[in-house]
This record gives C-alpha cells, structure tokens and sequence, in this order.
C-alpha cells in the first residue's frame, strides 16, 4: 500500500491557530515536513493576528476570520478546525474553487462528525480527540474517520498527528471515554500529584522536593510495569507486605473509596463530553 507521506508542496489551513493548533503543528514546521508558506492559517482578533505576525517563530500566512483574504484557506486540500466548540457557530464554509476530495479534521470536544458534515458539506469530516501532552510531544489522539474518508486523506492525517502523539483509530462511539481518560485524565494525574506532595510536605519536606519525589516515583513505577510487564496487581503484591506501611495506606484509601471515585471521575467526565455532542 503507497504511504501517503506529508510534502513540502501540501497546503495546509487551521482555523484557530491557539495553544493546540501550535502544538500540532510546529514539530511539523520545525523538521520541515510542511513549508511555512504553505500555512494559512486564521483568526478571530488583531491580537492574535500581530501576536503570531510578530512573534511566532515561523513565516506562516495568517488572516483575520473576517478579513477577504482569509477565504483562501477553503482552497487548500486539508483544514485543521482548532477553534473552541462555542465558536463553530461563526464558521462558514467557503466556496471551493482549486481542489476535489477536501479534508476537514476538527479537534473540537463534543462535536459530532454528523454535526461537522452538516457544516460542512463540501468537506469529508474527521474528529480527532488530543491531549495536552502533545505540546511536548508525547501526546494520545484518537481518530474517528468519516464515512467518506479516503485512504490518502487518512494516511495525511496520521502523518500531522503521530509527530507529537501516538494515534488510536475508534469508531466515534468510543471517542468521548477516550477523552474522558486522556483529555481530563492529565487533569486527574495532577491532582494525584499534588495531593501525595502535600502528604510529603505534612511529613516536613519542602513542597518543591516532595513534588519532584512524586513525580519521579510514579515515572519509575510507569517504567518498572511496563519494562518487567507486571499487572498492576503484581506490582502492588511487590510492595505490600503484612502488617506493613504499605497496607496501612492503601487501607486508608479504600476506607474513603478512592479507588471508586476515580472510576467515577472518567465515567463523569465521559457523561459530560456525551452531554456535549
Ligand atoms: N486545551 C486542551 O487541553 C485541549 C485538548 C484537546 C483538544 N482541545 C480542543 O482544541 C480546540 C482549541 O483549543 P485551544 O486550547 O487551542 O484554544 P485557544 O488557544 O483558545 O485557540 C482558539 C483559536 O481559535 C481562534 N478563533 C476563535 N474564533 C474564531 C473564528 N471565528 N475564526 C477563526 N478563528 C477563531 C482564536 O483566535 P483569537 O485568539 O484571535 O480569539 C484562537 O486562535 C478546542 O475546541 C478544544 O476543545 C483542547
């Protein structure tokens, strides 16, 4: 099977050109896979418009949504849609005049591929869901592809994402446990973290060491469970033994139903995104 690769003559739009939208694609411009001038990208105030003239490192193009020249962007094949979802409202699909098979991949929360077809009729729709961690390049993005999705426009997509996430393909019905756990889920992590380095500062150390003890505990047990591929289980028989301080704790955490809460916290967080759609 040909592997649709990214090239420097591919043109590329993003309506919304924020914190997500950067993440994604400055790793592309950074190892020149994409060419600044082939970036169009648009947005809401003059603001942002001087803000990215001015200070982003690459010489992208960049408009104002309401300026005439921003009607470019529905000429170029590929549309990265990364507006927050109350702002799809003021999006209006322009005519298209260059090309045939457009392809609209939309990273709003909540927002159907059956809501964004109707927006956009001339597009095939695509929603990816992404996280926060991509801004380091370590993030999770789950696809779900349109019914008229090409091989081409997905093998295109996988390339912008898996160079700062690995990809998941779902069916959409599985896209909002998938934020669930891994949008809100760095959320979650961070309340862990700051929870336990305030049971280290009770115990008198200072908030900034008990923080970074934390943190390095959870990466090497992350890297101890996958390197010797323990279950959680068998890593937490490791560590527990009778009548000792381990048990003492995890007793503790039972009595307050902790482990229920954060079961209930994804499924929350799912209801919500569902709520949304
Ligand atoms: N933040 C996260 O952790 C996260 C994670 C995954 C996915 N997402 C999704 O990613 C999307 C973007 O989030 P973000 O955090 O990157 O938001 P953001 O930083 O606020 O960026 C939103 C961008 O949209 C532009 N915009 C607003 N109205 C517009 C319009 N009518 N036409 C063109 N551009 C317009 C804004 O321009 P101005 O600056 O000029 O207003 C800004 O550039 C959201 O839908 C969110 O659900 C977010």
């Amino acid at each position: 099977m040909l592997i649709r690769d990214l090239s420097v003559t591919d043109e590329i739009a993003i309506i919304g050109f924020g914190n997500i939208a950067k993440a994604i694609i400055t790793p592309l411009l950074n190892k020149k896979l994409i060419e600044p001038e082939n970036v169009y990208c648009v947005v809401k105030s003059e603001k942002s418009l001087e803000n990215i003239k001015n200070n982003y490192k690459h010489k992208i193009n960049v408009f104002k949504s309401d300026s005439k020249e921003s009607k470019i962007i529905w000429d170029c094949k590929f549309k990265l849609l990364s507006i927050k979802p109350q702002h799809l409202q003021d999006i209006t699909e322009g005519d298209i005049m260059k090309n045939k098979d457009n392809l609209l991949v939309s990273i709003l929360a909540g927002v159907s591929i059956n809501r964004l077809t109707q927006k956009f009729p001339k597009h095939s729709c695509v929603r990816a869901v992404t996280n926060i961690p991509i801004t380091v390049g370590k993030g999770l993005t789950g696809i779900s592809w349109g019914a008229n999705t090409t091989e081409d426009q997905k093998q295109f997509t996988k390339k912008i994402f898996e160079n700062t996430s690995k990809i998941y393909e779902f069916t959409e019905d599985y896209l909002d446990i998938f934020l669930a756990l891994t949008s809100s889920g760095p959320a979650i992590i961070a309340l862990i973290i700051e929870s336990l380095s305030d049971g280290g500062l009770s115990g008198g150390l200072p908030k900034r060491l008990s923080e970074n003890l934390v943190m390095d505990m959870i990466l090497g047990t992350i890297s101890l469970i996958k390197e010797k591929k323990l279950n959680t289980s068998e890593l937490k028989n490791l560590v527990t033994s009778p009548g000792g301080t381990t048990i003492s704790a995890l007793r503790v955490l039972e009595k307050k139903s902790v482990r229920s809460a954060l079961i209930e916290s994804i499924v929350a967080a799912s209801n919500r995104s569902k709520e949304f759609s």
